[in-house]
């Protein structure tokens, strides 16, 4: 793994003046996405008909999540880094190519999967296990690349305001659905005061549906006490019974 001193202090640098931040929330929702699919595909009996099923549905919505994610970076984030600073997207540019066709690969051993024989599919089924670990270890160090190289020149050519406001097309580019779904990953991976800027940021600039929208994901992701602190933290009226 390529960690040089140089990323390291850019991480250090990061805690100390934080700056605006295009990846950090989605990028948790993709590693809590990337964590679920690979344990439910480890801990899969292949010949149990419905943990099969369920096994596989993550690792589709993984692998929707992962192309439309990297379409997104692609259309909205490099362009702006290649306006300002030529040529600082192309290396990972060229590794959201190979992420396509590692998708399509474990798309097809899914399906080879779903096709092999009852008895005969054990083989087929750790195969497809280790090859989507391999691709979460790819992803892992890719997003920290993200969060840090690029983050790095975003920050150097673009002002808090610049950053957030490329983040429009971005989520306008989302269909209600896609929304839903990676709303409801990132209230459940991030830490309670992201989760509370998130939803104070969306009860401020969104309309009433989508910011009681929102709340019904958290409601039905977090435990009860995530849920009282943030209920708290939104100055909502607190549900009988719970406490922060
Ligand atoms: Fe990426």
């Amino acid at each position: 793994m390529k960690m040089d001193a140089i990323e390291l202090a850019q991480l250090a640098q990061a805690h100390a003046e934080p700056r605006y931040d295009i990846y950090a929330g989605i990028h948790k929702a993709a590693r809590a996405l990337f964590a679920d699919a690979l344990l439910a595909l480890g801990r899969m009996d292949a010949d149990a008909d419905a943990e099969r099923a369920d096994a596989l549905a993550r690792l589709d919505a993984l692998l929707d999540f992962c192309g439309q994610h990297l379409a997104h970076e692609n259309a909205f984030i490099h362009p702006a880094m290649e306006a300002r600073a030529a040529g600082t997207s192309e290396a990972l540019a060229h590794e959201h190519d190979d992420h396509r066709l590692a998708i399509e690969a474990l798309r097809g051993l899914a399906r080879r999967l779903d096709k092999t024989p009852a008895g005969q599919r054990a083989g087929l089924a750790h195969v497809l296990y280790l090859r989507l670990s391999a691709f979460v270890a790819h992803n892992l160090e890719h997003m920290l690349v993200e969060e840090t190289a690029h983050n790095a020149v975003l920050w150097a050519h673009y002002s808090d305001a610049e950053i957030a406001g490329l983040e429009g097309p971005f989520t306008a580019a989302l269909s209600p659905e896609e929304s839903a779904f990676a709303l409801r990953w990132m209230l459940g991976a991030l830490s309670h005061p992201q989760r509370l800027a998130l939803l104070a940021e969306l009860r401020f600039h969104a309309p009433a549906p989508v910011f009681d929208g929102a709340l019904d994901l958290a409601r039905e992701v977090l435990d009860d006490t995530q849920w009282a602190r943030l209920s708290r933290g939104l100055g909502l009226a607190p549900a009988p019974g719970l406490v922060a």
